[in-house]
Parts: structure tokens; sequence; C-alpha cells
């Protein structure tokens, strides 16, 4: 069956952060609201009508989704003679331009294991059916694996069914292309902009404070969120999408003031590498510091000399969760970053933190959280806990 949606996807539990992202990248991409709010499919899922413009935007500027799909096809088969049959013929009768002469092309699967063939052999069956579909239409296309014009993606959805999409991102999103080094443990970058977002940065305003930045994913993601950069989606001109615009940063000039500290020099080197491939190392002051000795004097000095009146900001972190260290020493830890926010008054302090641990021993120091939101970090468990300090 010929379908035609654009399927937003995330990590679990980001359905509403999708959604308010998205809501505010069509006002200002497009200056329009959304005709209505998109359906949520799962945890993590959005989906919404197709619509070129929409589907130009969410892929261009869209920071807390993994990945922007346009699906195309559905099936219900269940083996692979009656899938390419299917899609086989849905493509002969689709009007969409999908391709053209000469295009080299790559197709994915995911999440296939329900399906009565191996992923190789769906692979092969819908690459099949896509390129004997256009050479009948007289279009001949190629694999591609490495440089593809078009990936393609065919998926089982929770119905049993096959979903053949589009890739419109060209693969991960979460990657922004400026890891150098990771650090022991880095955030994925869609999850730092997940993090902001629930934080409700406002880099207008807030100081954004990382104390135990590791490779800076979330100083980094601050800088480039704030300007709203453009993500570069070569596939997006290739299939029209979004003609006529022009991918720029929707707020070039923000001037953000962003701070990063961690204890390890090594990994605020390695923060550093990050920060000069990501283009933002006038953006973000680095330092060495333990967060037991963090003071917002130190803070209000690095504000002054960026030229701002220092006030209330925001802390965004994501502290060790315990892979490394014992109980006692996290509780440690925990007590003395606990002690240092109660300097903070007034500043919005927020944490991915994968232990109950945390919240009890930050308990005794800064009460409860206003927000406790249950989020996945890397597969595990983890919790987005927001204090007012
Ligand atoms: C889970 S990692 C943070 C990962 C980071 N968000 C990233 O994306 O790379 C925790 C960091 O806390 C730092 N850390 C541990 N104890 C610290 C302390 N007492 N003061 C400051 N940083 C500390 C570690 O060096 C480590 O880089």
């Amino acid at each position: 069956m010929i379908i035609d949606e654009l399927r937003i996807v995330g990590s679990t539990q980001t359905n509403v952060v999708m959604t308010a992202e998205l809501t505010r990248v069509a006002q200002r991409a497009l200056k329009r609201r959304l005709d209505k709010p998109p359906r949520k499919e799962g945890l993590g899922q959005l989906v919404l009508p197709f619509d070129p413009d929409l589907a130009w935007a969410a892929t261009t500027y869209m920071r807390t989704p993994t990945r922007v799909l346009w699906d195309l096809f559905r099936s219900d088969a269940k083996r692979l003679e009656p899938l390419y049959d299917d899609l086989l013929s849905d493509l002969l009768e689709d009007r969409r331009e999908l391709w053209q002469d000469g295009d080299g092309i790559s197709v994915d699967a995911r999440r296939v294991d329900e399906f009565a063939a191996g992923e190789r052999q769906v692979v092969g069956t819908v690459k099949n059916a896509i390129i004997d579909a256009a050479r009948r239409r007289g279009a001949r296309l190629h694999v591609e694996p490495d440089h593809p014009v078009t990936r393609w993606v065919a998926r089982v959805d929770d119905r049993g069914e096959v979903i053949v999409s589009l890739d419109l991102g060209g693969g991960s999103l979460s990657q922004r292309g400026w890891r150098r080094e990771a650090g022991d443990a880095p955030l994925r970058e869609h999850l730092a902009a997940v993090l902001l977002m629930l934080a409700r940065f406002d880099p207008r305003t807030d100081v954004l404070v990382d104390p135990m930045c590791g490779s800076g994913t979330i100083p980094i993601e601050a800088v480039q969120a704030a300007r709203a950069l453009p993500r570069e989606a070569p596939m997006l001109e290739a299939l029209g999408l979004g003609k006529g615009r022009k991918a720029e940063p929707l707020f070039a000039d923000a001037q953000p003031i962003v701070i990063g500290c961690d204890l390890d020099l090594e990994v605020l080197a390695a923060a550093r590498d990050n920060a000069r491939a990501a283009g933002v190392t006038k953006d973000v002051t680095w330092q060495r510091a333990d967060v037991a000795n963090l003071r917002p004097e130190t803070i209000a000095d690095i504000v002054r000399e960026r030229g701002r009146e220092p006030g209330p900001g925001l802390i965004l972190s994501n502290p060790p969760y315990g892979e490394r260290l014992d109980v006692a020493d996290l509780r440690a830890l925990y007590a003395s970053l606990g002690n240092t926010l109660r300097a903070f008054r007034g500043w919005r302090a927020g944490f991915l933190v994968g232990t109950p641990l945390f919240e009890e021993v930050l308990y005794e120091f800064v009460g409860e959280p206003r927000i406790k939101k249950p989020l996945a970090n890397a597969n595990l468990r983890a919790y987005f806990l927001l204090y007012d300090l």
C-alpha cells in the first residue's frame, strides 16, 4: 500500500519534547503552525501527514530526534516473494519523484527480526523491488552503500507490517559530526538537546554551566542549539523537498554564555578538540574544577568578562552513575555537588541520572526536584531531575 507520512523518531519518553521542538521549528523556519498535533506512536515516535516543507524543516533544524523518515510503502506480506510483489506494484503505480536516472541508493533494514527471513534477504528484496521498478519506469539505479543519493530503510512496525521509508537525514541525526574524542561515557548529542529542552534553556537569559562536562556534549549542544544551526542533508535537495528554501542558522547572532568544567584534564582537552571541530571554540569557557569548589562568583566573573550582567542561570549535567565509583564514593560526590548547589540560589539545575542514590543524597541539600521524568540513556534506565534552587 502506498502511504505518505512523516515520521520523527527519537529516544523513548521524548514524544512531548519532540512535539514541542517540531512546533517551534515550524514557527521559526516556516513561519507557520502545525495544522494539527502529530500522532504519537509508542514512546519515541511522532507521525504526521507528509508535507515537503515540514519534512525539510524537521530534517534541517530538529535536534532532539535521531531520525526523520518519509514513510512511503506498507506491506502486510510475511514472506519475501509477496513483499517483493507488493513493493513492485506500489512503486510502479507511485507518481512521487523518488529517484533520478543514474542515482546510487542504499537500503538498510531495522527491527526486522520478526520477519520470516534474515535481515540481508529483506534488504535484497526491497532493493530489487526498487531497482526493478525504476528500470521499468526508465531509470537505472545502482547500489552505493557509502555515498548514496537516497537511503531507504525497511522496518517492521508494531503491527508486524513492513514499512519502507526514505531516511531523510541520511543516518543518525544524533551524530553532529564534531565528536573527536568520546571521553568515558559521552552523552548522545540528541539527548543533550532533549535535556536543554526539558530544562527550558533560554540562551538570551540563562548562563549555562555543566560542572561535569566530560567530552563537552552539553556545552557544545547548547551553543549550536542557541544558534539553531542547520544540518546538511543533501537528500532533501535530491528529492526536491523545501524547494527554494535556504538552510541558514535561525539565530546566527546568538551569543550564549556557556561554561564547561570537569575534574579531569584529559577529558577537558578532548572537550576543547570537540568544540573546535564544532566551530564553537569562542563560545564555551572550559575550566578545570572539582565540583566541590565551583562557586557562583567564579561564574559571575566569566559572565562579566563576556560583557553580560551576572544573574541566575542553568546548571545542566549528567554526573557519573557509578560504573567506576563504589557507592560510598558516589554518595560523597553527590553530596559535594549538593553542597555546591546550595550556593546557586535562584538558579535551575537539571541532571540526567541513572541511580536513585542521586535524588536521595540531593534531597538533604536542595529538597525535591520540581520535575522528575524517566528517560533512557544508552538503553539504561535513567531520570531527568530539575531543581529550582
Ligand atoms: C558521565 S560523565 C559526563 C559525560 C559528558 N556529559 C559527555 O557527554 O561526555 C561524568 C564526568 O564527571 C567528571 N567528574 C567526576 N567527578 C568530578 C568532580 N568531583 N568534579 C568535576 N567533575 C567530575 C568525570 O571526569 C566525567 O567526565
